[in-house]
């Protein structure tokens, strides 16, 4: 077999190694336009996960590399004259120049032949080859030759970035947030050998124009940053190396594979260099283009696994990078935090770090972060135990009048089970007993203001007496026999109404049964959906005096909050949408016009809803489609709704179009939540796939949200929150008196499940090679 790989770096020549191990008859060349020592760049980093990886796919290589790198276990964040370290992270360091000379060397070693000041210019020199293997980095001169093949996305991020060098010392991997008369600017540093360190600085675009780096070279604009970080540098240099300013472009390529060609590590698919990835992946590609080799029959079946196997493990990674460079670049948001919130902050940016993860390993830093936390609570008056203060969840919140005693809140979810409007005993067990189950809040399905308000045949609703007497009694269990408060959300179905119950086909039409439906914009939801009529000036009026009216029977059912929704492409989001409102009338066009009804029904609610009592809004905060909402959007959204009096955001997404791409994943739309709330400056509630106690302490404890709501979990546990109490020793939950017994046991016995659960995490997890390191001071075993 014959097998061409052009581009010597560690993708190609680790590739180019395990390929050679598989098959010592194979002819392997790797061409490299540059000379073998030449390399540009300083450190690249590697998680103990990653090498335990290399140690498995090759032993020889492995011991060499670990033989070179300097290990560390910390994270030190200094933001504002404070430093804060995290341990427990284990990850080492090397120079890119040592790693590439100990693969070369390697590959050598193993036959593989390695073509030096080999430019590659057409591929067609390699007619005769099995396999071609595309490893010619970011800005690979194949997948740009092949485009209309490959199909790359590249996103070129709005920071700037250069990557410098020092002598500085480090003892653990450093964030430095440093504020200047110009912006902040950010260094990412940690040393790779005895006397070396890789340090990226990074700033946004105004920020860097405004300190006057456009234009500078690279020595000048080196002893600018010198100039910067020198109280910390200590009087090393700044060293440089090809350390250009630059955006990073995220790259994101539809096919990886051309008949025998195959793209590998950063040609194909990039990730942002504050998660440290980058050289992670191109070997772990070589890993499973290995695997792909060895288990399929022929090459092409062969690439055709390798692109399916591996696709979804990249694009996990590249999606972790992705988060954590927005937050990078929207750091300013977070720029008035409290130091100590900054830095969780920072620790859980890419969602794999969290608040219990972080307690098992930092318990320190953790009660830190709630001492921050409950001070900021008895900021607000609230007399909340600072010295040992319960975890964020279990802080109180107040909104206007309201007091909440936790942040916990059940989501507001139709259950499809009234009877004409009517909530019967299916509602009040179910939310009497989540409101038992000590959630600080619970919401109400969406209530529909009218009969042809309602989403389907099954939907609550809220305009006549006998909806508002069967509310009351709800109302009444839920304040007599819980601590919770209960909101009501109240909707207008809009063009998704006289639908299909949710278990009979979601948005479907009604076959039977229907009503007319009306919208901002005669656009059906399906093509064979109703078409909507198109709201007239009466029909906004009749919509606006219906939700007063709800309203009005709201407070006679004694509901504590009161829920405007204007998310999920019901009639309100159909107005605020562009994908959904059409309008040529004062209520289209601009955000600000078709912002317009929608506001004017808050407005009128706000004022016949009492003033003590708290209003919050529900948005979608991206439609998740092409020409819709986006975050941005979302922010003036807030703002709007902010300037007419509401107290909390409710952030959600999606749902107005069919056609939408959500990106799910754990707590999706939380980066929602966090842009709404620190851009726009209002308090707001997140929700969407949270599923665990630990991940709303971690978005709490980051002031991503102030609230964190729960919707399936809830289905299935009405207790959420009194078991999270127990888990992390809040006692004092609410439990009624009948229930006391079971509380005392919980807790008592949540103790103990903590300390065992956490003592198998403890001794499950494996030692960090720094922790290894320390322990020994013979040296590694030698190959
Ligand atoms: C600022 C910055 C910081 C980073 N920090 C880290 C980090 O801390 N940790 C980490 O793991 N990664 C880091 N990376 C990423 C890392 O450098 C790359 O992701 C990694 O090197 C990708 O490996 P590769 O083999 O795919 O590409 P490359 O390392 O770019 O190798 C491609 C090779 O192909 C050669 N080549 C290109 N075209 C031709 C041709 N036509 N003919 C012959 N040869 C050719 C090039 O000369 C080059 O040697 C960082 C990147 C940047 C930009
Ligand atoms: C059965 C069901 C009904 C829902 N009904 C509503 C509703 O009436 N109003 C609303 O704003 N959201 C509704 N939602 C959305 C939820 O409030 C929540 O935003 C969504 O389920 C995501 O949260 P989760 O991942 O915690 O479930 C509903 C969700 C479910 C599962």
């Amino acid at each position: 077999m014959k097998i061409a790989i052009i581009g010597g770096g560690p993708a190609g020549l680790y590739s180019a190694i395990l390929l050679k191990k598989q098959r010592p008859e194979a002819e392997i060349t790797v061409y490299e336009r540059n000379r073998a020592d030449d390399t540009f760049g300083f450190g690249v980093v590697f998680s103990d996960a990653t090498l335990d990886n290399f140690e498995k796919y090759d032993a020889p290589s492995y011991r060499r590399i670990i033989r070179e790198f300097a290990y560390w276990d910390d994270i030190a964040v200094h933001f504002r004259g404070s430093v804060h370290r995290v341990g427990g992270n284990g990850f080492c360091g090397c120079s890119r120049r040592t790693l590439l000379l100990i693969l070369q060397e390697r590959a050598r070693e193993l036959g593989v032949a390695l073509l030096f000041e080999t430019d590659i210019e057409d591929e067609a020199r390699f007619a005769d080859a099995d396999l071609v293997v595309l490893a010619d980095g970011i800005n690979s001169r194949f997948r740009d030759k092949y485009i209309e093949h490959f199909q790359p996305e590249i996103d070129l991020r709005s920071n700037k970035f250069a990557w410098m060098g020092s002598t500085r010392p480090l003892d653990a991997f450093t964030f430095i947030f440093q504020e200047t008369e110009w912006g902040p600017f950010i260094a990412h540093a940690y040393q790779y050998e005895a006397g070396h360190s890789t340090w990226i600085f990074e700033t946004d675009p105004e920020t860097f124009v405004r300190a006057g780096l456009e234009g500078l070279n690279e020595r000048q604009s080196a002893d600018r940053m010198a100039e910067i970080f020198g109280w910390f540098l200590e009087g090393h240099p700044l060293l440089i190396n090809r350390s250009m300013w630059r955006n990073f472009p995220m790259i994101r390529s539809k096919r990886w594979v051309k008949d025998n060609m195959v793209l590998l590590g950063d040609a194909k698919a990039t990730a942002h260099f504050s998660i440290g990835s980058g050289t992670k992946l191109a070997m772990e590609d070589a890993i499973a283009l290995a695997e792909a080799m060895h288990h399929a029959p022929t090459v092409e079946g062969a690439l055709q696994q390798y692109e399916q196997g591996r696709r979804e493990e990249v694009e996990k990674i590249q999606h972790a990078a992705d988060v954590s460079l927005v937050w990078f670049e929207h750091v300013d948001r977070f720029w008035d935090f409290d130091p100590v919130q900054f830095a969780f902050g920072v620790m859980t940016r890419s969602k794999a770090i969290t608040y219990d993860n972080l307690t098992l390993r930092a318990p320190d830093f953790v009660g830190e972060v709630d001492k921050a936390f409950a001070r900021q609570v008895r900021a607000k008056g609230f007399d909340v135990d600072v010295d040992k203060p319960d975890a964020p969840m279990f802080q109180p919140l107040r909104l206007r009048d309201m007091e909440l005693a936790n942040r916990a809140v059940v989501s507001p979810m139709c259950m499809y089970s009234a009877k004409e409007g009517v909530p019967g005993d299916f509602h009040l067990v179910h939310y009497g007993s989540r409101a038992i189950g000590g959630a600080g809040l619970i919401f109400t399905e969406m209530t529909c203001v009218g009969r042809e308000a309602r989403i389907t045949p099954g939907c609550a609703g809220l305009w006549n007496d006998e909806q508002q007497a069967a509310w009351r009694r709800i109302v009444d269990f839920v304040h007599a026999n819980s601590a919770a408060k209960i909101g009501l959300q109240l909707g207008h179905a809009g063009r998704k109404g006289a639908t299909k119950l949710m278990w009979d086909g979601m948005d479907r039409p009604l076959e039977q049964g229907g009503w007319d439906v009306i919208s901002a914009s005669p656009i059906p939801y399906f093509p064979d959906s109703q078409v909507p009529r198109e709201m007239d000036r009466a029909a906004m009026d009749a919509v606006k005096a219906a939700f007063v009216q709800a309203a009005q029977r709201g407070e006679a059912c004694g509901f504590d909050m009161l829920e405007l929704h204007c998310a999920h492409g019901y009639l309100l989001a159909s107005f605020i949408s562009p994908l959904t409102n059409r309008r040529t009338d004062a209520y289209g066009g601009s955000l600000e016009g078709r912002m317009r009804f929608p506001l004017e029904v808050f407005e009128a609610l706000r004022a016949a809803w009492p003033a003590h009592k708290p209003m919050s809004v529900r948005i979608s905060a991206t439609d998740w489609a092409e020409g819709g909402i986006t975050g941005d959007d979302a922010v003036k959204i807030a703002r709007a709704f902010a300037e007419a009096g509401v107290d909390l955001v409710d952030v959600s997404t999606g749902q107005t179009v069919r056609d939408a791409q959500p990106v799910y994943g754990r707590m999706f739309q939380t980066p929602f939540s966090d842009q709404v709330r620190n851009e726009a400056r209002v308090a707001t509630m997140c929700v969407g796939n949270i599923t665990t106690a630990d991940q709303v302490n971690t978005i709490l404890a980051a002031g991503r949200a102030d609230l964190v709501a729960l919707g399936r979990p809830h289905l299935v546990d009405p207790s959420f929150t009194l078991k999270a109490a127990a888990w992390y020793g809040a006692d004092g939950v609410f439990c009624p008196p009948q229930y006391q017994p079971g509380k005392e046991q919980i807790f008592r016995n949540s103790v103990r499940d903590r300390q065992d659960f956490d003592d198998l995490k403890i001794k499950a997890k494996p030692k960090t090679r720094a922790e290894l390191k320390a322990e020994t001071t013979k040296p590694l075993a030698a190959e």
